[in-house]
């Protein structure tokens, strides 16, 4: 059994990208303790960049919100999903705000070993995901982490646009964990 910890970057409450991290998490349920965590919930702020976790005492960071409950959780994740509508080509703000505060050396001390993606884009273009997969993969490969696969939904724009299809290709993914 991982500890799975599913970081949903939408702002949107009950919108694509919750409802497909919930698809997955029912399939990875099965067999794994499983955390959806919803930005929209937290109030993290973005990285001011003074490298001052680099000497601070346990690497605490100068900004005091809600990224403790984060770094605390990512300490005990096996697996961290990433979920994010696309926003001009890009995850979603708010999760780019979460994701530069890994930018600390208290990330030794994750135990994360592998990462999966979720994304929903409104348009229908072939290259609707290119830049965040790039991202994506270059992480993976910087940080040695595992892929645990990805699904790719575009064309969803108001929430009843998603599938059935696309929820029970989420909800396969999770299963094989
Ligand atoms: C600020 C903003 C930027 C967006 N940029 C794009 C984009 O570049 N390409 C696209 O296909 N959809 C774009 N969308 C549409 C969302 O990706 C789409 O509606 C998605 O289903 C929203 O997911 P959610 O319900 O989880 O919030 C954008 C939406 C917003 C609010």
């Amino acid at each position: 059994m991982s500890k799975i910890l599913i970081l949903n970057g939408s702002p949107r409450k009950n919108g694509n990208t919750y409802n497909l991290a919930l698809s997955f998490a029912k399939g990875a349920e099965k067999n794994n303790d499983v955390e959806i965590i919803s930005i929209r919930d937290y109030n993290i702020n973005p990285c001011v960049g003074c490298n001052r976790c680099f000497e601070n005492d346990g690497n605490a960071c100068v900004q005091n919100d809600d990224m403790n409950l984060i770094y605390e959780k990512m300490k005990e994740a096996d697996i961290v999903v990433i979920a994010s509508p696309v926003y001009f080509y890009g995850i979603s703000a708010q999760l780019k705000a979460l994701v530069d505060r890994f930018h600390t050396p208290m990330r030794n001390s994750f135990k994360t070993k592998k990462l999966g993606l979720l994304l929903v884009g409104a348009a229908k273009i072939p290259e609707l995901f290119d830049s965040i997969i790039t991202q994506y993969e270059l992480v993976l490969k910087f940080f040695k982490l595992d892929d645990i696969g990805r699904v790719l939904v575009s064309g969803v724009r108001e929430t009843s646009d998603l599938s059935e299809n696309d929820s029970t290709r989420a909800y396969e993914l999770g299963a094989k964990l």
